[in-house]
């Protein structure tokens, strides 16, 4: 049977390629982000790639930041895809927030849209999956949920913030049947930063999004991605010096 995947921020980066990745794994998409006409030209590009073997992605317009619209839109959108498998909540954005110069707007951007706004979306989909009996939800977290990193402070709080609440989440679930997935890439190349591909082991979107998929596949409580070899250092990850940091602050 047709599986279904329901993803968040599917406009560009990461989400977009996990939508490619799952289409061409045979899987029904529902996809969700601000940008509508970006996601009607990836539902045209799959719907080519996939010549029409599952039906076409279904599209909703999402501002998952916008706590009190984008929970009842969510709801609408999950049941009428009657029977959702796994929802991603990917939608994420970042910007360096320098601490006591004014980069309050930028945290609270941050903090509304990566943990606020996601917890948002992942309640619903709780929701829906304990009322279906079953499913899957995957949060895309981030290296830096287990790092501190100076100019980052917002965006490393909330990406630590979501792997709490998704190991909560996890253990909560359990006895409903529902799975959950707490991804954490280190550097992946899209827009989300400029120079991306200049940070440590940086890869392309693609292969990120394939790793991601096969540990969705085998329903993994955590995935590092790419596992090598970030896999090896995360025992150190606490360990970096202060000087180490100060090196990167900008
Ligand atoms: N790239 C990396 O190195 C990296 C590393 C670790 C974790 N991550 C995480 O991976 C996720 C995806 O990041 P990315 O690198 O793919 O970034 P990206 O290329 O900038 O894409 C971000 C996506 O999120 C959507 N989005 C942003 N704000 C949104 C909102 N308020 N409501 C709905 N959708 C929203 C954007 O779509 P619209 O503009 O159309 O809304 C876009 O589709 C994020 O959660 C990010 O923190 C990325």
């Amino acid at each position: 049977m047709t599986r279904t995947v329901v993803i968040t921020g599917a406009s560009a980066g990461i989400g977009r390629a996990l939508a490619l990745e799952f289409a061409r794994r045979g899987w029904r998409l529902g996809l969700a982000s601000r940008r509508l006409a970006t996601l009607e030209s990836l539902r045209d590009e799959i719907v080519a790639n996939t010549g029409g073997t599952t039906p076409p992605p279904a599209l909703l317009e999402l501002d998952v930041a916008d706590t009190a619209h984008c929970a009842e839109r969510l709801r609408g959108f999950l049941e009428s895809l009657g029977g959702v498998d796994v929802f991603i909540a990917n939608a994420g954005i970042n910007e360096f927030t320098r601490i006591g110069k004014g980069g309050f707007d930028g945290s609270q951007r941050i903090l509304q849209t990566n943990l606020i706004g996601t917890i948002a979306t992942l309640e619903v989909a709780a929701t829906h999956f304990i009322a279906q009996g079953r499913g899957h939800l995957v949060g895309i977290s981030s290296l830096a949920s287990l790092l501190t990193i100076p100019s980052q402070g917002a965006y490393c709080a909330s990406k630590a913030g979501l792997s709490s609440w998704l190991g909560a989440a996890r253990i909560e679930l359990e006895r409903h049947g529902i799975a959950v997935t707490d991804v954490l890439p280190g550097f992946v190349v899209t827009d989300i930063m400029p120079h991306i591909e200049r940070y440590p082991f940086a890869v392309p979107v693609e292969r990120a999004a394939r790793e991601i998929v096969d540990a969705i596949e085998r329903r993994k409580r955590r995935a590092i991605v790419p596992g090598f070899p970030w896999r090896l250092l995360r025992p150190f990850a606490g360990l970096v010096p202060d000087a180490v940091w100060r090196r990167m602050l900008r």
